[in-house]
């Protein structure tokens, strides 16, 4: 085919699947029962919590039967386990009582996560159009998603608009000018940037601005029609150190005094993600009462009296504990680096934070013989797909045998590939692995 037709068709194939595309979403829409959230008190969130952290089964650490019934599945697999899901989700409410939660969907963008979390309560933090037609496929109300993503194109911008989301973060005046444009009349809250120093996974050259130009940046918007309405930080997943908390919640207070004296009442005070889930390489990371609690005091001194509404936006802290992946030992290979285990899921299979070198806790079901260090790695070409080096366990492993990545639901679903034509995990849910 010529090279223009062949554009021309492509062109023409690719307007008709997102015709068929928007079809099928406003009719799955249509069919949508809009949720009523539950009114949760005190003591319903602990009644809740205790039924569910007295369950017996669970993924992470996988019980016996969960093991039992991983080991029948012969490839890779990825094992949410929802009721994990919701107790991560209530672990905020019992940590601070009217805390809002706004589920980052892009952590674990799983329908049956998402239907389980709005069930419950929660919102969500949505960064694209495609996240928001998943999280609205839930019922949930559209001011109940948050458009976190400080760099949004103008068309997803217009789509959640028209869709009804009324709150939107910005970081630049660029972002400011598309928001008044295109979403009139809306939340404005703007992202502050964090230093580094205390992250695992630093966000804070990308994204935010200093809390002088966050200030202008709320001006500016009243000046175009929006309406200030808060601050956002995020200090950067898996952070352990509540103290990183400390120096930007500070900052976000000061721009809600400095804005005080320009008439404006901010009220939303979101505090973002980074709530982090134990690995082998860090066993005992703080909790998210501690880190809610470091938060409270700060707030306490400089807002004293001051009601603001305090939210969060858990991915990992959410998803996380709620999933592990399972995989195959393929070959056991004597290397001149020592021993190795290649394994048929790795990096580009969902063991995606391998990739910030944190070392998964694995159950290694049928095997306990002496801890040697072994060389982990997945099933690619590529040797950046190395999931962990010295890692100790079971010298007896052998080719064919399970290992069980535990925590390992964050970022998972959300980035594994298809590369080399190598499967992703197959999904699956500890409720239909496993009746109970
Ligand atoms: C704006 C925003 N909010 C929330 C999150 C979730 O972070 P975490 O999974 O560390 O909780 C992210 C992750 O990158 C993010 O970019």
């Amino acid at each position: 085919m010529e090279r223009r037709n062949f554009l021309r068709a492509s062109v023409i194939a690719s307007v008709a699947s997102l015709a068929v595309d928007a079809v099928r979403v406003s009719e799955a829409r249509a069919a949508v029962k809009p949720l009523t959230p539950p009114t949760l008190s005190e003591a319903d969130v602990a009644a809740r919590l205790h039924k569910l952290r007295t369950r017996n089964q669970r993924a992470c650490p996988p019980t016996k039967e969960v093991m039992t019934a991983l080991q029948r599945i012969p490839n890779s697999v990825l094992l949410y386990d929802l009721d994990q899901v919701e107790q991560n989700y209530l672990t905020f409410l019992e940590a601070e009582p009217g805390v809002e939660v706004f589920y980052a969907v892009k952590c674990a963008p799983n329908p049956r996560i998402l239907q389980r979390l709005a069930a419950a309560g929660s919102g969500f933090d949505i960064a694209s159009r495609a996240e928001l037609d998943l999280a609205l496929a839930t019922g949930v109300v559209p001011t109940k998603c948050i458009f976190s993503n400080t760099v949004k194109p103008v068309a997803d911008i217009r789509y959640a608009f028209d869709h009804g989301v009324k709150s939107y973060v910005a970081d630049s005046r660029h972002e400011v000018e598309k928001l008044a444009k295109h979403a009139p009349g809306t939340n404005l809250y703007v992202r502050i940037s964090v230093d580094s120093k205390f992250a695992s996974h630093p966000l804070g050259d990308k994204f935010g601005t200093t809390p002088e130009h966050a200030k202008e940046l709320l001006l500016l918007g009243r000046k175009l029609g929006l309406k200030p309405y808060g601050t956002h930080f995020h200090v950067g997943t898996q952070c352990l150190y509540p103290q990183a908390w400390e120096t930007p919640t500070a900052q976000a207070a000061s721009i809600f005094r400095d804005m005080k004296k320009h008439g404006i009442d901010l009220q939303f005070f979101d505090i973002g993600g980074g709530y982090p889930t134990a690995f082998a390489s860090s066993p005992n990371p703080p909790s998210v009462k501690q880190i809610l609690d470091t938060v409270k005091t700060v707030l306490d001194r400089e807002l004293p009296g001051q009601n603001v509404r305090l939210a969060v936006e858990p991915g990992r802290g959410i998803a996380g504990s709620s999933g592990t992946v399972s995989a195959r030992v393929m070959l056991r290979a004597d290397r001149a680096s020592g021993e190795w285990l290649h394994l048929d899921a790795g990096i580009y299979q969902g063991l995606f934070d391998a990739v910030d070198h944190y070392v998964y806790e694995i159950a290694t079901p049928g095997r306990s013989g002496a801890p040697v260090p072994f060389t982990l790695c997945g099933p690619t070409c590529d040797s950046f797909d190395t999931i962990s080096k010295n890692q100790k366990l079971p010298g007896d492993l052998q080719e064919g045998d399970l290992l069980i990545f535990e925590n390992a639901a964050a970022y998972s679903e959300s980035c594994n590939t298809t590369f080399n034509g190598m499967p992703s995990p197959a999904v699956h849910y500890l409720d239909e692995l496993l009746p109970i």
